[in-house]
């Protein structure tokens, strides 16, 4: 039971999350070209299970069925992503009609539900033709990036009202180019990934500028992931540790998109391990630095860091579950299937830091949730949903502006380099047969979101 009655602000967007290489399969229907994700869960050994995205939940052809999903969801927006390749087939020049048709067709189709479709621009599948051209290492790419962009706001700008532009460049350039676990596939490139990183958020500044141009009125912004940051222990190693890996993981991204500067501890490391940031131009952070009309955030985990000198590129490494609860440490936290630990109120923490730190930007929650390996009947995730509902609210209380919240994800999907085994949906996949079934934890979500407030957890 939960004690006083947590309504949610008038208008919260209430949403369910997915991307486009996770959930549409048909990768060469309508003249789509081939992306970085084709050719990498092609490549062996890449992802666990050998799966790929050819089929993933065949949403591509059963978008109509999935709206259906929604509306006993009980949301009234959607985030989803449209593939760049499906636009552009080899990234720029000519454009293809039937891919554009498309998301045109489930834009309005959402509308008609009453659903606001909040559409990403990027969640990763780029286009292999830029990819073979140098990827997020041309700064070329960006321009590509713009062209897409605008060609988007011009087909849809008249029914789309929240843009999403780049999903969680940390990531991209992490996996990417550091650990080689997502396309395309690099691995130990510290100059690639800081490369990589100034390029997508220079591609998320032109695409702001391109919608600005085209005297859109919708809301656009960047999508970052979050964590916020908790030292080991009192050590002033470990507190170091984590103001440094702080840099790393959210200020290198939030500084220069909304204060319009890198942070220079961050600056300085980079330049110790790769020499002069030379791919850094005058101008580009004027660009990055286009005023956005809010911020998506991702959250999934916090970071609890210890130091350890010495180790490189980065000399820390994060923990589990000995913080002191004072510093966000939660003693005994339970655990995702995927082994993270669970702490929501470290996500009211992320919020009010946000706030604390960059101002009154308002904030949609573009992605939140967790593995469990429960099939239908998961009581866990419905505890999940609750707690970190809860947590978004205690921050709304606090003066937070946020202005709603997508579940991750609609529906067990495509996790990258995880394959199918990790299921993150409010809906269950039978990925042999496609069949889906809400499970408990939608049923709750749509408990939620209808009423517009917190609801208690049946047993
Ligand atoms: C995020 C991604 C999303 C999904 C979730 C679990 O990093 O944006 O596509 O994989 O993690």
């Amino acid at each position: 039971m939960i004690g006083a009655v947590k309504t949610f602000p008038e208008g919260f967007l209430w949403g369910a999350a997915t991307s486009a290489y996770q959930i549409e399969g048909s990768p060469e229907a309508d003249g789509k070209g081939p992306s970085i994700w084709d050719t990498f869960t092609h490549t062996p050994g890449t992802i666990a299970d050998g799966g790929t995205g050819d089929v993933a939940c065949d949403h591509y052809r059963r978008w109509r069925e999935d709206l259906r999903l929604l509306e006993e969801l009980g949301v009234n927006a959607y985030r989803f992503s449209i593939a760049w390749p499906r636009i552009f087939p080899t990234g720029g020049g000519h454009s293809e009609r039937r891919g554009i048709d498309h998301y045109s067709r489930l834009v309005e189709a959402l509308l008609e539900r009453g659903i606001e479709p909040l559409v990403t621009l990027y969640h990763w599948d780029l286009p292999q033709a830029l990819q073979d051209a140098g990827g997020w290492l041309n700064r070329d790419t960006t321009e590509r990036f713009a062209e897409y962009a605008a060609t988007c706001f011009d087909c849809y700008g008249d029914r789309v009202g929240w843009w999403g532009t780049i999903n969680e460049p940390w990531i991209i350039g992490l996996l990417g180019y550091l650990h080689g676990l997502h396309a395309p596939g690099v691995k130990h490139d510290v100059r690639g990934e800081a490369t990589c990183f100034h390029h997508v958020l220079l591609a998320h500044g032109r695409a702001v500028q391109e919608l600005r141009a085209a005297e859109g009125r919708a809301r656009i912004g960047i999508v970052c992931s979050l964590a916020p940051h908790y030292p080991a222990g009192d050590d002033p190693a470990d507190i170091a540790a984590s103001r440094a890996s702080d840099g790393y993981v959210n200020r290198w991204f939030l500084d220069p998109v909304l204060k319009g500067s890198y942070p220079q501890d961050m600056w300085e490391r980079y330049e110790s391990l790769i020499g002069a940031l030379d791919f850094v131009r005058d101008g580009d952070l004027v660009t990055i630095a286009a005023p956005s009309d809010y911020l998506g955030v991702n959250y999934y985990a916090r970071r609890v860091m210890r130091a350890v000198p010495g180790q490189r590129p980065f000399p820390w490494e994060v923990v589990h579950g000995d913080a002191p609860r004072t510093q966000g440490g939660t003693e005994g936290a339970p655990m995702t299937g995927a082994g993270t630990e669970i702490t929501p109120h470290a996500f009211t923490d992320l919020l009010v830091r946000i706030r604390d730190d960059y101002g009154d930007v308002p904030i949609l929650i573009t992605e939140n949730g967790a593995v469990f390996p429960d099939e239908v009947h998961d009581t866990r995730r419905v505890q999940f949903l609750h707690d970190h509902l809860a947590a978004v609210h205690d921050a709304i209380e606090q003066g937070v502006p946020v202005r709603g919240y997508c579940h991750w994800s609609l529906m067990d999907n495509f996790e990258w380099a995880l394959g199918y085994a990790q299921r993150f949906g409010l809906v269950h996949v039978d990925h042999e047969t496609q069949a889906r079934t809400v499970k408990d934890s939608g049923r709750h979500y749509a408990r939620v979101a209808r009423a517009n407030e917190l609801v208690g957890v049946e047993e």
